[in-house]
């Protein structure tokens, strides 16, 4: 029995947490120190520990609920999600307007930033979160409700125990979504349009983990049948939502002229650059709910409601052709060719289409006319197909069955979507983009071999797999054309400097499918030798902090080819050293994750993560359940609660001094 002097505890925890939750994520207003927020989440965390049939889905510690789950439920709507009609200048908003008026007569409308992120509906019962469901098909969605959970500012329990269902819009921050997409190009992974499409591909993953790292957000505007909740209008509704502690977007605007609406439209067609989530519009809604319901709908949007989408600069042009650009790692991403136009300042050529589902999903032919525009300001992107102008002639675009390199057959790999990629390993598309790697200041730094220089070395045989660079002489590279005397001194005494390389560096250079810098320095750590690296098992990769289940498929099955076989061998035998920058003798926390929480004595943050890793172990920031030691020092924080959750070891100061001086440092 628990007594009820505990149970009323924990309720008032997760009261406080999620309203601290709630001023932190929806409000952006703290009202507490992140030390304060952590102490309440401790005591949370040890009472559910204690008494674990106190456990509930709506508690705060159970935001990331699950690590894995196996697909996602279809689920139908209550009420169908419809889209809306679009509209792009002043004269179709105010036919708008005249079509309104003249159905229910002068009315007022709310004007709202119309989001461009992924639709989503949301139901509570007795004022708990059950169900997240995706638009779909507008009739039927998927439940996408665990990962939905680990978006902050999406309440877990509403401040009324009442039955609701909102929708509303899940994005990726702009600032996020680029970091994000730079990291996936450096580890040869294809990247994504825009953060509408990240955000989709997040939802659908099957780790709620991973979700909880990639910073979605939320904005709720609407409430299926809100009149049962005594609201009367959509500015009642929005107030509703923020007491009820939905994130709430906070530049909706109550108009009462259609002039108003206009004037609005163009204050964000120029404000929209400095807000920190995309939007691709204005959303105007007639303000008052029986007006809306008098005008009703049509088969597939209201009529009470239009999107205002902004102009963007956009130009037509001709598709004339796909070219097919082979990755390093073999993926291919289609690359669309245009008849040459300027836009915006300078002259388009191609653009990116990304990966193959984009191609369908817009169905973009060679041939069509499209319109094209610089998505987020800068990256040219086709936004339109004119399909009016088509005469029959075009031509779909299909992934590749060969190589459009090597001629070898194409293979399906199924990730957040799916990628097509060149099996062959020889494929010399490939060797072009690895060598670009290898050769790369993070991998080997040999300066003065660029892409050209590698181009011509690979068409003319000299280099036929990365350890080649090292088999180079002078008789070969007086053979390549624009490479003299003096270049060739330098470029061989690059070439011997990179003989001396680290571990890390050589690790980035063998371009290992998902293997990054990030990965390569945690490899690099716990690993003396490429040998020792290249026989550790998939269950040891996985023990370490960083290392999921993929990379480590990955690391076993590239180490497993012949290819790199031979390739470790050609590098040892051409006299390549790959050190680990952490010595062997002072190995003694080789392959340990330790983390730290709260204020030490001998040691300070800094100081304390050079002293681990100068032993050979991994620090870490974040506490994870592949952390091996987490050491408590005054004043500890969440991750104590964390540690207890996961089952990390937990050490003191002088319990960590102990450990390594019987390790024998
Ligand atoms: S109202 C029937 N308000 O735009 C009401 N939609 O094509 C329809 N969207 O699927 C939705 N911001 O995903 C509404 N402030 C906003 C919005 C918004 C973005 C999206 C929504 C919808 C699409 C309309």
């Amino acid at each position: 029995m628990v007594p009820e002097k505990i149970r009323e505890e924990v309720q008032k925890l997760r009261d406080e947490i999620e309203y601290h939750n709630y001023r932190y994520y929806v409000l952006s207003s703290p009202v507490i120190s992140d030390e304060e927020y952590d102490k309440l989440m401790k005591r949370l965390i040890e009472l559910e520990e204690k008494y674990p049939e106190l456990k509930t889905p709506d508690s705060p510690t159970q935001r990331v609920g699950e690590s894995h789950v196996e697909g996602f439920e279809t689920v139908e709507h209550v009420e169908p999600m419809l889209s809306l009609d679009n509209t792009y200048n002043e004269m179709d908003i105010r036919n708008f307007h005249e079509r309104v008026k003249k159905g229910v007569g002068q009315v007022s409308y709310v004007a709202e930033l119309k989001i461009d992120g992924v639709s989503i509906a949301l139901r509570y019962k007795d004022g708990m979160l059950v169900q997240a469901i995706t638009r779909g098909d507008g009739l039927r969605g998927d439940d996408v409700t665990v990962n939905v959970k680990t978006i902050r500012s999406v309440p877990l329990k509403l401040t009324e125990p009442i039955d609701l269902e909102v929708r509303g819009e899940i994005f990726m921050p702009v600032s996020f979504f680029e970091q994000f997409n730079a990291q996936r190009e450096e580890e040869g992974l294809p990247t994504f349009a825009n953060p509408r499409n990240a955000t989709a591909g997040t939802l659908h993953l099957l780790d709620p983990v991973v979700v909880s790292q990639r910073k979605l957000d939320s904005f709720i505007y609407y409430i299926v049948k809100p009149q049962q909740y005594g609201l009367k209008t959509q500015w009642e509704a929005l107030k509703f939502l923020e007491n009820m502690r939905f994130k709430v977007n906070p530049h909706s605007k109550l108009c009462e002229s259609v002039d108003e609406v206009i004037a609005y439209w163009k204050e964000w067609t120029q404000k929209r650059k400095e807000l920190e989530y995309w939007i691709d519009g204005v959303v105007v809604k007639v303000n008052d709910f029986e007006k809306q319901n008098e005008l009703g709908m049509t088969a597939k949007s209201p009529r009470w409601a239009i999107a205002f989408k902004f102009p963007a600069q956009q130009v037509r042009t001709k598709v004339l052709n796909v070219a097919y650009q082979v990755g390093r790692t073999g993926v291919i991403t289609p690359v669309a060719e245009f008849e040459p136009v300027e836009l915006e300042g300078t002259i388009i050529k191609r653009a990116s289409l990304h990966n193959f589902d984009y191609v369908a999903e817009k169905d973009i032919r060679i041939g069509d006319y499209v319109l094209i525009e610089k998505a987020g300001g800068i990256i040219p992107q086709v936004s339109y197909v004119v399909t009016e102008l088509r005469d029959g002639d075009e031509v779909p675009i299909e992934p590749p069955e060969k190589c459009p390199v090597c001629g070898r057959p194409v293979g399906k790999q199924s990730g957040e979507y799916v990628a097509y990629e060149c099996q062959n390993p020889f494929c010399q598309a490939k060797l072009k983009r690895q060598l670009e790697v290898f050769v790369s200041r993070q991998a080997l730094n040999i300066q003065g071999v660029g892409p050209k220089l590698i181009s011509k070395l690979v068409d003319a045989g000299f280099v036929k797999d990365i350890a080649d660079i090292f088999y180079l002489n002078v008789f070969m590279l007086s053979q390549i054309n624009g490479v003299g005397p003096k270049m060739i001194s330098n470029l061989l005494s690059e070439i011997e400097n990179a003989k001396n390389t680290s571990l890390d560096r050589l690790i980035i250079g063998l371009g290992i499918h998902g293997v990054g810098e990030k990965t390569a320095k945690v490899l690099a750590k716990k690993y003396t030798t490429i040998d020792e690296l290249s026989s550790a098992r998939i269950d040891d990769l996985m023990q370490i902090e960083g290392i999921g289940e993929e990379v480590a498929n990955s690391i076993v099955s590239y180490f497993n080819s012949d290819k790199a076989r031979e390739i470790i061998e050609k590098l040892k035998q051409a006299g390549v050293k790959a050190e680990s920058t952490v010595k062997e003798e002072k190995n003694v926390l080789s392959g340990l994750t330790f983390c730290v929480t709260g204020t030490l004595k001998h040691f300070s943050r800094e100081e304390i993560k050079n002293y681990i890793e100068s032993l050979g172990g991994h620090f870490t920031d974040n506490l994870t359940k592949k952390t091996n030691y987490l050491i408590v020092g005054d004043n500890p924080g969440s991750k104590l609660d964390k540690a207890i959750k996961f089952g990390v070891t937990t050490i003191n100061e002088e319990e960590f001094l102990r450990m390594i001086k019987e390790k024998g440092a």
